[in-house]
């Protein structure tokens, strides 16, 4: 049997009207994440709206059986930014024909009232078809995907008070749960089980990083059917975990201007297929 699994990651989507008539902007970390957005990062996601309808059209013209989304939605995790993406985003997730999987990103969590807000408009959108093994913070989530493959997506995001500090972490709670999940028979006997966050499976600096990425790593030692899939960095890039025949891919981001990227996989059995979407003329399509 085959299975179609379309990731995409960072989509950033601009702030709707009246985004700032809140006193949530007076988060000194927002004030000067909101210079930065006007000076240098905002006019690169200026069209992430239309990025995301391309991608709708996208999974029309190519439907696929599930969608896993790596987070990172909006800019500074704002009401106003929750109640206009939240339809979107449902809108997206429920084009796959089998089901979808998402997980936060650090510009949703952006601050800590963000956190609530995330559990209101966004978690609603994906259902895990295991509730019962996700710890208190409401992860790892679970979804099967046929007989062979299963998705698990856990959080690393967490909101920083420091602008600097956009740095990631594993509750020790999800690092528990995850490990007793992959220890799972029906889990292990899987051919694929796709590992999805928003943070890279790195440390990659200590104020960009994810903090406790070797904690992770000791717990996916060794496992022989991992596909390991995350966002955050905005360009799409695969790799081998060192030593292993682990894959890893980082889905880039959905909307950056020059950079629009996905990752679809093709599943036939044993073996995993993956491709590229790039974005051009004004479609998406899939690389060669
Ligand atoms: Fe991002
Ligand atoms: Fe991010």
């Amino acid at each position: 049997m085959s299975l179609r699994i379309l990731h995409f990651s960072d989509v950033h989507l601009p702030f709707p009207p009246g985004s700032f008539r809140t006193p949530g902007i007076l988060h000194p970390k927002r004030l000067v994440a909101l210079v930065n957005f006007y000076l240098r990062r905002g006019s690169k996601y200026a069209r992430a709206l239309q990025k995301l309808n391309g991608l709708n059209e996208f999974l029309r013209r190519e439907p696929v059986d599930y969608l896993l989304f790596t987070g990172d939605t909006l800019n500074f995790g704002l009401e106003r930014e929750f109640t206009g993406a939240a339809p979107r985003l449902a809108e997206t997730l429920a084009l796959a024909r089998r089901g979808a999987l998402a997980v936060p990103g650090n510009h949703d969590l952006y601050t800590q009232d963000s956190l609530g807000l995330h559990r209101r408009h966004f978690a609603p959108l994906v259902r895990s078809d295991l509730p019962e093994t996700a710890a208190e913070t409401g992860f790892p989530l679970v979804r099967w995907m046929g007989d062979e493959a299963v998705a698990i997506a856990f959080n690393t995001s967490r909101p920083n008070f420091n602008f600097w500090n956009s740095s990631g972490r594993v509750p020790a709670v999800e690092l528990d749960a995850l490990r007793a999940l992959l220890d799972r028979p029906d889990i292990a006997a899987r051919r694929h089980v796709f590992l999805m966050t928003h943070y890279p499976f790195d440390e990659s600096g200590f104020f960009h990083g994810l903090r406790n990425a070797r904690a992770l790593l000791r717990v996916l030692h060794g496992r022989g059917n991992l596909v390991l899939l995350h966002g955050h960095n905005h360009r799409p890039y695969t790799y081998f975990l060192p030593e292993s025949a682990t894959p890893l891919y980082c889905a880039g981001s959905l909307s950056k201007e020059g950079a629009e990227s996905f990752w679809l996989f093709d599943l036939f059995g044993g073996a995993l297929n993956p491709r590229r979407g790039v974005w051009r003329n004004a479609r998406f399509t899939l690389a060669d």
